[in-house]
């Protein structure tokens, strides 16, 4: 099947990816600044979206990419072009401190469609997987498991994560008393610094939700199909429809959702 196949390149891409960010860890690698001086890159960003990029480009000539370093390239999703949307590193800042909490995702679209996705997090040694309607899988210690997000339904026992915009300095109030409300109501809050991971860990049971603002469809191409898979439920911060083109997101198991959205919507 077309998604499988996709999977499997994708899967092949982030693997090499991986291999190449693990190598400029141990080597090292140069940092600069994008929009902000909070706002990191690195030579392992570029160096593994380029070989993702290229890997794609030399299979599927014809297909789209949505890259963070490199845009866009190609027909948008208004057709049935498959378009390839890529982090080359998600979690730049850990990554520069050499906190292992990073990864390379890769998502794939059809007409607005996710339907394959791979969370590769090589520091941590876990890959997860999903293609639509065949489940959410986790890779870890040659083991694979398949997931399913937490039955959580009590803000109380829920241990949920986050995570700030790089011009969060800029912005007014809300973030800080959103998260303020949920440290109160939860049992604990994380910052982790990847959204990928965020949505995979919550897919995997040990986050049992997520919310942020003004994430990019890199972030949350792969992970949202991952999360998904795994049975959680979605929405923008207002409970509205969710979509990885608008970048709010309020993830968490069906149960729990609604509470986390009453939070969230701040009325
Ligand atoms: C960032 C991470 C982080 C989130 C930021 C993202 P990057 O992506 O996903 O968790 O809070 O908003 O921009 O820059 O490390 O690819
Ligand atoms: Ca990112
Ligand atoms: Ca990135």
């Amino acid at each position: 099947m077309e998604r499988e196949s996709y999977l499997g390149v994708a899967t092949a891409l982030a693997r090499e990816a991986a291999a190449l960010l693990l190598d400029h860890q141990r080597h090292g690698f140069a940092v600069a600044t994008k929009a902000n001086a909070i706002d990191l890159v690195t030579d392992a960003d570029r160096a593994s979206e380029a070989l993702v990029v290229a890997g794609i480009k030399a299979r599927f000539p014809d297909h789209a990419i949505l890259a963070e370093e490199g845009g866009a390239q190609g027909a948008a999703t208004a057709n049935a072009t498959p378009r390839w949307i890529i982090d080359p590193l998600d979690g730049t800042t850990n990554f520069a401190h050499g906190y292992p909490f990073y990864c390379c995702s890769i998502g794939v679209e059809v007409a607005g469609e996710l339907i394959a996705g791979v969370v590769e997090a090589p520091a941590l040694g876990e890959r997860f997987t999903a293609t639509a309607g065949g489940g959410a899988y986790l890779d870890h210690l040659g083991s694979r498991r398949r997931l399913r997000v937490a039955d959580t339904a009590d803000l109380r026992q829920a241990l949920l994560v986050t995570g700030f915009p790089y011009d969060i300095g800029a912005r007014g109030d809300a973030p800080f008393a959103r998260f303020t409300r949920f440290v109160r109501a939860a049992q604990g809050v994380r910052r982790d610094g990847s959204a990928a991971l965020d949505l995979c860990y919550v897919a995997a049971g040990r986050f049992d939700g997520f919310w942020e603002e003004n994430l990019k469809p890199w972030d949350l191409a792969a992970g949202s199909l991952i999360a998904a898979e795994a049975g959680a439920r979605f929405s923008n911060l207002d409970g509205d429809a969710y979509s990885i083109h608008r970048g709010d997101i309020v993830v968490a198991p069906p149960a729990l959702h609604p509470a986390m959205v009453d939070i969230t919507r701040m009325d």
